[in-house]
């Protein structure tokens, strides 16, 4: 079969589309920017903050997809985010989440917070700077309903005991029921807090990611 040069010679197609996201090199140039900005804005974070920020670089975009598909966002109305961090995993559930849903991201650090709203430029993202543990006011001073889905990036292994606890009770508080709570941690904290409380998780390993992740799922009965 004769070669086709111009083909061969042609940019590979495939560059753009290898990429799990990207579509467009515009587009992935754009993203590239501004996952380089959040990294260094995260960093600073974790100087600050070490305990509650807990990672010294944002989630990968394996570690996003792995949570995007662990919440099953098709038919979700309301999701809540907690720890959305410099806005990484906050932009991929929204690029899953249909056209009427709200995310509500509830983020501890100021300097996240205001980011966040800086940055990403959403109508159905809605930031609370606070803490997860106040999730049933944050959620009532919005005038949301119970959520659909709760996604948590929250470093449960260094957080102070009670704190711990009050976020989960929270959770189980405010999810609907059938409604999902993901969360994506490196040790198994997370775990041994909510287990109690909303039974066996189902787990899976995401190694893509710097440490890698067990993204955690449990199902409110
Ligand atoms: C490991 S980072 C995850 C950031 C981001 N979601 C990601 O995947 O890259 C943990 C985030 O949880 C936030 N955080 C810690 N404790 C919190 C709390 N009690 N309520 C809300 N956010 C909290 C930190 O400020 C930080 O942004």
């Amino acid at each position: 079969m004769p070669i086709n040069h111009k083909e061969r010679n042609a940019a590979p197609r495939s560059v753009a589309a290898s990429h799990p996201y990207e579509e467009h090199q515009g587009e992935s140039t754009r993203r590239e920017d501004s996952r380089l900005a959040d990294a260094l804005a995260f960093l600073r974070g974790f100087v600050a903050q070490p305990m509650s920020v807990a990672s010294v670089v944002p989630s990968s975009p394996y570690l996003e997809q792995g949570v995007v598909r662990a919440t099953d966002l098709s038919r979700a109305r309301c999701v809540v985010e907690l720890g959305p961090g410099t806005g990484g995993s906050t932009r991929a559930l929204l690029r899953a989440m249909n056209p009427q849903a709200r995310l509500l991201a509830i983020e501890l650090n100021p300097d996240f917070a205001a980011r966040l709203r800086q940055r990403v430029q959403d109508p159905r993202l809605l930031v609370q700077e606070g803490s997860a543990a106040d999730m049933g006011e944050h959620l009532e001073r919005w005038g949301l309903p119970a959520p659909d889905a709760v996604v948590s990036g929250i470093p449960f292994s260094t957080l102070p005991t009670e704190v711990a606890h009050s976020i989960v009770a929270a959770i189980q508080a405010n999810l609907a029921v059938d409604g999902r709570f993901v969360a994506y941690q490196f040790r198994a904290h997370v775990a041994s807090y909510t287990s109690p409380v909303m039974g066996e998780p189902s787990f899976e390993w995401e190694w893509r990611n710097v440490p890698p992740m067990r993204v955690f799922r449990w199902v409110k009965r």
